[in-house]
């Protein structure tokens, strides 16, 4: 049997991955003022035992004010910087697995709940609330206050808060960037006609709406380590009649591809509550299909991918290059060893974990 695709190595940029399975940004809402604590630790750490090929950081944000929730870590303060650092030394003595992060701003998508608590927003007078910005000052959902749209100042301020935080995270040693483009926060709102309505040169036309963006990708890439890559993450669709559409993200690739971007991860929705989103298994796979076929750069495909064979039929018919999962690591951490099992080849695993292999698998370890 020849070697599956989902354990062949693969590079985005510099970086060279053992396979192609890539833990996906999760938000534990755990932290205390931005800064990560011990659950990070045990979070990270149990998922950089996995045997991906790479972990990416949950959404960071880049100032206080663009947490989505209060929960949210943030690389914005040196204290931030500090506890992110213990973390990771943590986590790194006791894996090699490389380790990026999401970087983010979430816009007018900003002080809510955590998801466990109902995911509603908190307005500035209240505990734990302040004011959000966004393009323009339309509010995501009916009966919300609206964000602040942003003048030239707030533009500049959040572009070098990006700036910033990718030097904090050079510093930090970490492997790659994500940047959030997608599900409605910030970025993604410049993009979208249902949440930019502005007159000025960062919005109306496709080319005005992804300025502020590129600006930022731009930013970003000039901050961090000039050999370690930079990704962004993307929604494909609004799923909205007259939203962000799929020809206007394979624009936005284009243009990011020729401004050094590295890798593109396919998502799609978040823009607004009226998102009609066909859900079921491997449902943005056709998003970074149609991706995938007018670029060539590395595509990244994620949205419930929780089997071994469809994981392995995305790659093998050239839909993704890599598959990125959330909720299926999440539920089980193991599955990257699962599937090294199923497909008969072998997985690197920590040496104190060696003993687990069940008798009737042969060499699963490396
Ligand atoms: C607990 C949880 C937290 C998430 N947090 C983030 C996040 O911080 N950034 C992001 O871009 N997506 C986030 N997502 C979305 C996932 O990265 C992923 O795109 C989505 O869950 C679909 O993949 P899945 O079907 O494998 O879960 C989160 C999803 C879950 C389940």
């Amino acid at each position: 049997m020849s070697r599956p695709i989902l354990f062949s190595p693969i590079q985005i940029g510099n970086l060279k991955l053992d396979n192609r399975i890539v833990i996906a940004p999760m938000a534990q809402y755990s932290a205390e003022d931005g800064q990560m604590n011990e659950w990070h630790l045990i979070h990270l750490g149990q998922l950089a035992s996995s045997g991906a090929a790479l972990l990416t950081i949950e959404a960071t944000a880049v100032t206080p004010e663009g947490r989505n929730t209060p929960g949210d870590v943030g690389l914005y303060s040196d204290d931030c910087e500090a506890a992110m650092a213990r973390v990771l030394r943590g986590v790194r003595r006791w894996s090699d697995m490389p380790i990026g992060i999401q970087l983010n701003h979430a816009g007018r998508k900003a002080s809510r709940q955590k998801s466990w608590e109902g995911g509603a927003q908190i307005s500035p007078g209240q505990p734990n609330g302040w004011p959000t910005y966004g393009p323009s000052s339309l509010a995501f959902a009916s009966g919300e206050i609206p964000p602040i749209a942003l003048d030239r100042d707030g533009l500049a301020a959040i572009r070098n808060a990006f700036a910033s935080a990718a030097r904090r995270a050079s510093r930090l040693g970490l492997a790659f960037i994500q940047i959030l483009g997608a599900h409605g926060y910030l970025l993604h709102e410049f993009l979208s006609p249902l949440s930019n309505q502005r007159s000025d040169e960062y919005g109306g036309s496709l080319e005005n709406r992804m300025r502020f963006p590129l600006e930022v990708f731009e930013a970003v890439r000039d901050a961090f380590s000039h050999d370690r890559p930079v990704t962004m993450r993307v929604s494909a669709t609004d799923w909205v009649e007259g939203g962000w559409s799929i020809e206007e993200t394979i624009a936005f690739v284009d243009a990011l591809q020729r401004r050094g971007c590295a890798a593109v991860n396919v998502s799609s929705g978040g823009s607004s509550p009226a998102q009609q989103i066909p859900i079921g298994p491997g449902y943005q796979v056709p998003l970074a299909r149609a991706v995938k076929q007018a670029t060539n750069l590395p595509v990244i495909a994620v949205g419930l991918i929780t089997e071994f064979e469809q994981a392995e039929a995305i790659l093998g018919t050239g839909d993704a290059d890599l598959i990125a999962l959330a909720r299926a690591v999440l539920y089980n951490p193991r599955w990257p060893w699962h599937a090294a099992a199923h497909f008969g080849v072998q997985i690197k695993a920590p040496n104190q974990y060696l003993r687990s292999q069940p008798h009737r698998i042969r060499n699963l370890f490396v």
